[in-house]
C-alpha cells in the first residue's frame, strides 16, 4: 500500500506522528507537505492528495487540519474520492468496512496524536466488507458519472 499524507499548519504535529506509524508499519508513503512557515490554505493539500487517490497513484491519502472539517469538504470535492472524517477508533472501523473510505481525515485541534494514531492504525489495516455496501458505494460512483 501507498499513502499520500498531507497537513495544514494546524496539523502539523499529528502529521509527524502518522508518518512515524507508517513507517513503523512498513508501510510507503509521500508527505506532501505542508512546510509550514505560517499560515497556509488547507485546499492547496487535501486536493493534490485526493487526486493522486483518484488517479491510483497511491491507494489511500491522510489528511490533517485545524479541525479535519476543511480538508475532508475539499477532498470529497474529487471524483472517486471518498474521504471520512473521523475522531474516534469505531468509525475509523466502520468507514474502512462499510464505506471503503479512500482518504482519512482527522483534527489536531480535536484529537491528541495518541488517538490520531490509534485511528489510523485501525484504518490503514481494516478492509472493506463489500456485498451490500459495494452496491451503495456503486450508486455514489453511477452519481458522480452524471
Ligand atoms: C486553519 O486555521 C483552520 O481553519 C484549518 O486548519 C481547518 O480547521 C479548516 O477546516
Amino acid at each position: 500500500m501507498k499513502v499520500a499524507i498531507a497537513s495544514d499548519h494546524g496539523g502539523i504535529r499529528i502529521r509527524q506522528e502518522i508518518k512515524q506509524l507508517m513507517e513503523e508499519m512498513g508501510i510507503e508513503y509521500i508527505d506532501l507537505g505542508c512546510a509550514c512557515e505560517g499560515s497556509v490554505d488547507y485546499p492547496d493539500y487535501a486536493l493534490p492528495v485526493a487526486e493522486k487517490v483518484a488517479s491510483g497513484e497511491v491507494d489511500r491519502g491522510i489528511l490533517i487540519c485545524g479541525t479535519g472539517i476543511g480538508m475532508s469538504i475539499a477532498a470529497n470535492k474529487v471524483k472517486g474520492v471518498r474521504c471520512a472524517l473521523v475522531h474516534d477508533v469505531y468509525s475509523a472501523r466502520l468507514t474502512r468496512e462499510h464505506n471503503d473510505s479512500n482518504v482519512l481525515a482527522m483534527g489536531e485541534r480535536v484529537i491528541g496524536p495518541g488517538l490520531a494514531r490509534e485511528i489510523a492504525k485501525v484504518w490503514l489495516t481494516t478492509e472493506f466488507e463489500g456485498g451490500r455496501h459495494a452496491n451503495r458505494i456503486n450508486k455514489i460512483h453511477q452519481y458522480e458519472q452524471n
